[in-house]
């Protein structure tokens, strides 16, 4: 991550190369990397599918892929030519011994071609079903080794549960020794995740402020407009603990709330990451509603379209009482954020898509105006907007112009996009270079992913065993179920409405509301 050099010559075995992950994120990352130069002189994909297209299919179908999906838009054609040359599909049928046998031969016979050992990637963006079988079929045929230069990368969901989560880590463990093996979460790779180590550890001003003595609480939203569009078969047997908060969200806590790392060194950041997840206070069995809600999108409108209900869309249960929402309360057993709560919510079908962090300074210790003079004042609140506008936002208090003494809370602003010129590199950019250059600070260590199940552990048992009766018990386009506001209620606060969407447009309709019912 911080040696940014060329990878070396790297072939990519991409399992599932007929999929939508393939086509919608890995290539168009690969292309991308390509332009800006980031691909090693010596690359191939060798794509696994069991569709029996032919190389020609394969491309075309992959350079619409890069077309759509590209941040660049559509595909440079003189480099496409170039690059489509390494793109290569292996009809293949990964229950069957005979296909990594071929394998491991086109992949000697790169290596002789190239007269060089290349190093060697699998890439697993296949149903999980079939992430057990694959691991141990690659070891049956060897092509776990040499260690130093075979990578293999696992896409989530990361198992089920913890059960799940520690017997695929055990397949995984049994075959590839840790640093070859990289988790992918890919909100780790976006740029504003990312952002927040920077924001943190390369600024003097805020981590003295980053503790219990002047943080009242943290909320951290990760809200989608969209339903579960084409993929209601895994996503009715996941829901959005298992498939947003096991994952994303935790991750973003971590880094809002880790000790500051002596050094950007994988080992080094997940060591500080897990101690967070294994400070957070377990959720009591007996108590699970007063720290997690569920909910369910009803049909509604969005943006002015309607949307139906989440049990009328394609391969969902007709009763089904999967989550489609999910909140949270967590606290962190440690010196610096005992007494802190975390709030954490996510769901699809809300009323905008934004990911967004809140910390939310306490009070002043002491007023030392008058009460006519603040009215309308406001602690500080530091806001870290993952997307889609991405920037900071700290709000502080001024005097407002005029004869009295008046506070008036106002927003010093932060855009990427005004600060920089030209677009960031998409998550998929960063982590596929990583993977390249072997640098496993952005992906989920063994004992992250276990820890971050065992966090859920009670709400799923909990969830689990008591049926939802109320679902569907929100309407699309709004911002959850009403149960969601009442669990931060209870204690006396509010979730904060994402205002500033409206701040890019018209800076005086840019104010932070307090109390809003959301
Ligand atoms: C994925 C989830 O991991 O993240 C999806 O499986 C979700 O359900 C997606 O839509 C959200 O990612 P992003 O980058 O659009 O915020």
């Amino acid at each position: 991550m911080n040696d940014r050099q060329k990878p070396a010559p790297t072939v990519f075995v991409i399992f599932g190369i007929g999929g939508d992950l393939a086509w919608r994120k890995l290539v168009p990352a690969l292309y991308n990397l390509e332009v800006d130069g980031w691909m090693p002189e010596q690359f191939a994909v060798l794509g696994l599918g069991r569709s029996g297209m032919s190389d020609g299919d394969l491309r075309q179908r992959l350079r619409e892929g890069i077309d759509e999906n590209s941040r660049r838009g559509e595909v440079d054609g003189d480099r496409w030519e170039e690059l489509q040359q390494n793109f290569f599909y292996l009809e293949a049928d990964a229950a069957e011994a005979s296909t990594f046998e071929d394998l491991s031969e086109r992949l000697a016979a790169i290596d002789a071609d190239w007269e060089v050992a290349a190093n060697r990637v699998f890439y697993l963006a296949i149903p999980p079903r079939f992430f057990e079988d694959v691991i141990e079929r690659l070891g049956q045929a060897g092509l776990h080794e040499p260690r130093d230069r075979v990578r293999v990368v696992i896409e989530k969901p990361f198992g089920h549960d913890l059960d799940s989560a520690q017997r695929l880590n055990r397949t995984l463990n049994g075959i590839f020794a840790e640093e070859q093996i990289f988790r992918i979460d890919h909100y780790l790779g976006k740029e504003t995740v990312q952002n927040i180590m920077a924001f943190r550890f390369g600024n003097t001003l805020f981590e003295p402020l980053w503790n219990r003595r002047y943080i009242d609480h943290v909320q951290i939203t990760v809200a989608e407009s969209v339903g579960v569009e084409h993929r209601g078969d895994y996503y009715d047997h996941s829901g959005a603990l298992r498939d947003m908060i096991q994952n994303h969200l935790l991750q973003v806590l971590c880094l809002i709330a880790m000790e500051p790392p002596i050094s950007l060194e994988g080992r080094e950041v997940r060591n500080r990451k897990v101690d967070v997840l294994r400070a957070i206070r377990p959720i009591p069995s007996d108590h699970v509603d007063g720290h997690a809600i569920r909910g369910q999108y009803g049909s509604g409108w969005i943006e002015g379209e309607r949307a139906e209900a989440y049990r009328d869309e394609s391969d969902v249960a007709a009763e089904s009482l999967t989550e489609t929402f999910a909140a949270l309360k967590l606290n962190i057993d440690n010196w610096r954020w005992q007494g802190v709560p975390f709030y954490l919510r996510t769901g699809k079908r809300l009323q905008a898509k934004v990911s967004e962090a809140v910390i939310q300074f306490k009070e002043v210790p002491h007023q030392t105006f008058p009460q006519a003079a603040l009215m309308g004042s406001q602690p500080n609140r530091l806001l870290l907007s993952i997307q889609p506008h991405e920037g900071i936002f700290l709000r502080f208090e001024v005097k407002h112009p005029g004869l009295a003494m008046q506070l008036s809370p106002v927003l010093m602003q932060f855009y990427y996009e005004d600060a920089f010129a030209g677009s960031s590199p998409e998550a998929y950019e960063t982590l596929l270079l990583d993977v390249m250059q072997g640098d496993t600070m952005l992906f989920m260590r063994a004992d992250q992913t276990e820890a971050a199940w065992r966090v859920l552990a009670p709400v799923l048992e909990a969830w689990e065993e008591s049926k939802p009766f109320s679902f569907p018990n929100y309407p699309s386009g709004s911002w959850g179920p009403e149960e969601a506001s009442q669990l931060i209620a209870r204690d006396g606060r509010a979730w904060i409405m994402p205002t500033h969407l409206a701040c890019k447009e018209d800076i005086t309709a840019c104010r932070f509301r307090t109390g809003d019912e959301i």
